[in-house]
């Protein structure tokens, strides 16, 4: 993989820095999405510092004329994309009789129109290089549904329904479309989840821990790399054992 180009979506904390570091220790060239510039270009600052060329792109992934910057800016730099994970998500939780139209929009075009931009845009590129690697993350709640997130667990059941019908159209031009659905992960996300429902979520794993960014990470790179160029259309569940 040495060499190759990787764009990471929300790539500057929790599982999506951990995805950046273990494909930076790949000697691949990350390029780091991220809303927060300081954030971001710090977490491109440390991957570099590991002997690889990454570069840090504020962008808000459900801005189509953003994620347009984000892939000419990645040719600008580095001539190609080899990789896109789209990793970057998030929360906007209330039980569905309280939640706003707001809430319901917003964790829509973050978690699955960010995905589908992004796609659109590397698929592009993949068509001429006829190679490509996309790993999307969705998530365990997308497959057993949760309370209080109608909209996330949407959002993430969307993105198999996008990853097969991609791979299906892509699959003859050297472009793999998979997806991982991670369980209980911690990092910033579940950070706020009360003690209780965690020590009730732990019970229902039966590696009896959460997961770690590392966890998802070393499945990605797997995924990304040539070792799995017969895998297309999958969903990857890394949870503990948690959903089978
Ligand atoms: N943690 C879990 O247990 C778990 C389980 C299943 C699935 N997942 C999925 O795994 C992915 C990563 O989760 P995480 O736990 O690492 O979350 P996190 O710690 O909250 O990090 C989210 C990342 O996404 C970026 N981001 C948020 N909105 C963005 C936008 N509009 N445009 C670009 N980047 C944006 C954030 O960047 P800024 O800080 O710069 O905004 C940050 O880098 C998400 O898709 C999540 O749904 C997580």
């Amino acid at each position: 993989m040495k060499g190759q180009v990787a764009i990471v979506t929300g790539g500057s904390r929790g599982i999506g820095k951990a995805i950046a570091m273990a494909l930076a220790k790949k000697s691949v060239k990350v390029v780091v999405v991220g809303t927060k510039q300081e954030t971001t270009s710090q977490t491109a600052k440390e991957l570099s510092n590991l002997g690889t060329d990454s570069i840090a792109i504020a962008a808000d992934v459900s801005n189509s004329a953003d994620v347009k910057n984000i892939f000419d800016s990645t040719i600008k730099e580095f001539g190609k994309v080899d990789i896109l994970i789209n990793n970057a998500g998030i929360t906007k939780d209330a039980l569905i009789i309280r939640m706003k139209d707001e809430e319901w929009d917003r964790v829509i075009d973050v978690n699955l129109k960010g995905t589908f931009l992004c796609c659109r845009e590397a698929i592009k590129l993949m068509i001429k290089q006829k190679y490509g690697r996309i790993i999307n993350i969705s998530s365990i709640v997308g497959f057993m549904g949760n309370i209080g997130q109608a909209n996330y667990s949407a959002s993430k059941a969307a993105i198999a329904g996008l990853t097969k019908t991609l791979a299906k159209e892509y699959a003859n031009r050297g472009i793999t479309v998979n997806a991982v659905a991670p369980g209980f992960i911690t990092t910033d996300m579940t950070e706020t989840i009360p003690e209780n429902i965690k020590t009730e979520m732990l019970r229902s794993i039966p590696m009896g821990r959460f997961g770690v960014p590392e966890d998802i990470a070393n499945v990605v790179v797997f995924l990304a790399s040539p070792e799995a160029s017969y895998i297309t259309g999958q969903i990857l569940h890394v949870n503990g054992g948690m959903y089978m």
